[in-house]
């Protein structure tokens, strides 16, 4: 394989740069063409497609945000639009695509290979930890940093004043990040859509620990679960001497230099995925599982992802009061 090209798609995250950076640095090394392609598959359409040297991915392992820049494209749903796209690459003699994002991302590389025989493969990015075939997603511990730091921040006003806090942070569907933040946190409540729960079992916590002498609480909450809208109010009119306040952390998630964690991810898997465009393969993703290194079809992601365990999420609500 002598061309190929890469993308950053959906949601950007942290290490995305890093991923860009290792996968254009390592097809080089093999005497690769290496393409940038802007704003994911927008820019296959819109042809924003350049030839990449080394000076474009120097001193890149530590910045956030994306150097391709990234955009969602949902009209690459439609059979249509993904043909003119792979006649867009071919035009371009594209050989190869490394598509670095999340399941939907996977789903456009899929496709593109399924129908088009474009030999793709997927790195996963995105804070979300949410696809399946890799325990780590790119970005999703920067992410929970971010998440560690705000949560010490908020705690110090909490206690200060005897209030109580609910911490909103992303994750889409997935309660990766609002589980594990919430264990290394120690968090006083975790809501995540993937475990029922209501706001009696915080109120439960809350008045233990006001049993404890504890004054103050700092709840953390994924942006997913079902009764987010009201959970404030809800607290307030079960115990109306609290103040609760909502904090919804938002797009700070994403940004910021990635974690060393984050950037070592992002290098093995980019140095895996230049080896299997080089050996000819397609239709898969990359992950780590078990410190591994493996590889799936690209529809394992979103064919293969499960629930989070009750287990877990009882062992968390434990440590809470
Ligand atoms: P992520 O990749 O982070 O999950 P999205 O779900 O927003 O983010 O998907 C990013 C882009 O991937 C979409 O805007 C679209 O261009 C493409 N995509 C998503 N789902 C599909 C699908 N079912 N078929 C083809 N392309 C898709
Ligand atoms: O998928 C990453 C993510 O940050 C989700 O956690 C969040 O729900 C979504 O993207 C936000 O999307 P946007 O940047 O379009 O507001």
């Amino acid at each position: 394989m002598k061309k190929i090209a890469i993308l950053t798609s959906g949601g950007d995250s942290q290490g995305m740069n890093a991923a860009i950076r290792v996968v254009a640095k390592t097809a080089m090394s093999k005497g690769m063409e290496v393409y940038g392609i802007r704003r994911g598959y927008k820019g296959i359409l819109d042809k924003d497609i350049f030839k990449m040297n080394s000076l474009d991915v120097a001193g890149l392992a530590g910045k956030g945000g994306t150097m391709l820049l990234s955009a969602r494209l949902p009209e690459f749903k439609d059979p249509e639009v993904r043909t003119k796209a792979a006649n867009i690459l071919k035009e371009f003699g594209i050989e190869g695509l490394v598509v670095i994002g999340g399941d939907g991302s996977f789903h456009g590389a899929h496709y593109l290979y399924e129908e088009h025989g474009i030999k793709t493969v997927g790195i996963p990015g995105t804070i979300d930890n949410d696809i399946a075939g890799t325990d780590y997603t790119i970005g999703y511990d920067t992410a929970l940093n971010i998440v560690l730091e705000s949560f010490n921040q908020i705690r110090d006003t909490a206690k200060s004043h005897d209030r109580t806090f609910i911490i909103e942070v992303m994750g889409r569907n997935c309660g990766d990040i609002a589980l594990n933040a919430g264990i290394a946190c120690g968090a006083n409540g975790i809501l995540i859509p993937e475990v029922e729960s209501t706001v009696d079992d915080i109120i439960k916590i809350i008045k233990k620990r006001r049993a404890e002498n504890k004054f103050y609480d700092v709840i953390i909450m994924s942006e997913g679960w079902k009764g987010k809208e009201t959970i404030a109010q809800d607290l307030k009119e079960r115990m109306p001497e609290l103040e609760p306040k909502v904090v919804v952390l938002g797009h700070i998630q994403r940004g910021g230099s990635p974690t060393a964690a984050d950037r070592l991810l992002a290098t093995k898997l980019g140095v895996k995925a230049v080896e299997l465009l080089e050996e000819g393969q397609s239709g898969l993703m990359v992950g780590v599982q078990s410190s591994n290194i493996v590889t799936h079809k690209l529809s394992y992601a979103w064919e293969n992802y499960h629930k989070k365990s009750q287990e877990d999420y009882d062992v968390a609500m434990m440590l809470s009061v």
